[in-house]
């Protein structure tokens, strides 16, 4: 494979600089940007990552600052800029601050890195996906949304720990909105093809899909002031490692729905082929009717917080 030229990270907080880390040590592309409102901060954390450099010997050229001019011929930017949801604050309070984020950067995208693939992070992800699909006009295959491939990351967790089987054994996946109202297909849940109910013992398969959906608060809950940072960050480390290396393979991922599911005008987590091009492909999966129910939901929800 030849080296990766450029990956862009904007926003250099808790996924930001976790996602760095991963991308240097994983990828080791040719070079690597951060950006930060807070200059200082960007800065800070690439002289950080440059230190692991004895211990792990990339060559990488990490630049941190503020100016959007050193994302030109990125390859891939990753947007992770923007607030998390604090005490108090409604999710409109936080859906206009980080839409106006995401209008603005897009623009900076748009104008220095017109041909890269965005891979928005910052929440609500299937909004801010939708915004800067908008906002840039990029082909659809281009603004990837990551959170319905975590969502299946951590279904697979709460199922090993449940089964005591070996994860690439088991089988499952998240879709729809990345929210406490993602999509667990039950039937699908399987190990070596068949279903997963003999190798649970005093839990259901509903409780499994309960506590995955649950999963993202439980962390907040937990860390109070901040969210995941490990996982979404590895999510998003894997989706560009798809990207750059052409690997042809379905991960759920956000992208602008034309129709597909019956779903118009929106953004929510569907199969995509993903490969050099992005999210080449949607995949349409045959689904049940309470499925389908769920999606118009996720839609109709979707819409409202759009007016
Ligand atoms: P954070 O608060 O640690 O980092 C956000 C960074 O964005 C800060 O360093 C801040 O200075 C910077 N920033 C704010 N406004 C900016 C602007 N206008 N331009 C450039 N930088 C700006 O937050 P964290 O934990 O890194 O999360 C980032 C976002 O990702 C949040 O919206 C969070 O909810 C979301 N998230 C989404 C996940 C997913 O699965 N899609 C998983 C985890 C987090
Ligand atoms: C998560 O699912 C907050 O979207 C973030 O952890």
């Amino acid at each position: 494979m030849n080296q990766i030229k450029k990956i862009s990270i904007i926003g250099t907080g808790g996924v930001g600089a976790t996602l760095a880390f991963n991308v240097l040590a994983w990828l080791a592309p040719k070079e690597l940007v951060l950006i930060d409102i807070n200059e200082d901060l960007a800065k800070g954390v690439a002289l950080d990552l440059e230190d692991t450099r004895g211990f792990l010997g990339f060559s990488t050229k990490v630049v941190g600052g503020k100016n959007y001019s050193t994302i030109k011929n990125s390859e891939i930017v990753v947007f992770t800029a923007g607030i998390a949801r604090k005490k108090g604050m409604t999710r409109l309070d936080l859906l206009k601050i980080n839409s106006a984020v995401a209008k603005d950067v897009s623009k900076k995208i748009k104008k220095f890195a017109p041909k890269t693939i965005i891979i928005v992070v910052t929440n609500p992800l299937d909004v801010i996906t939708y915004v800067m699909a908008k906002e840039t006009k990029f082909n659809r295959q281009r603004v990837i949304g990551m959170g319905s491939s975590l969502d299946t990351s951590r279904l697979l967790n709460i199922l090993h720990k449940a089964t005591k089987l070996p994860v690439p054994s088991l089988e499952g996946f998240a879709y729809g909105p990345h929210s406490k109202d993602m999509i667990i297909p039950l039937q699908r849940l399987k190990t070596e093809g068949k279903s997963i109910t003999a190798a649970l013992k005093n839990i259901s398969p509903r409780q499994i899909g309960q506590r995955t959906q649950l999963r993202g608060a439980e962390i907040v809950g937990l860390l109070k002031n901040r969210s995941a940072n490990f996982a979404p960050a590895l999510s998003c480390c894997s989706l560009i490692e798809a990207i750059v290396k052409n690997a042809n393979v379905v991960i759920p991922v956000s992208v602008y729905l034309r129709g597909e599911y019956g779903l118009n005008n929106v953004c929510l987590g569907v199969p995509c082929l993903i490969n050099r091009k992005g999210a080449d492909k949607i995949i349409e999966m045959k689904i049940s009717s309470s499925e389908k129910k769920e999606l118009k939901k996720a839609e109709k929800l979707f819409k409202e917080c759009m007016k």
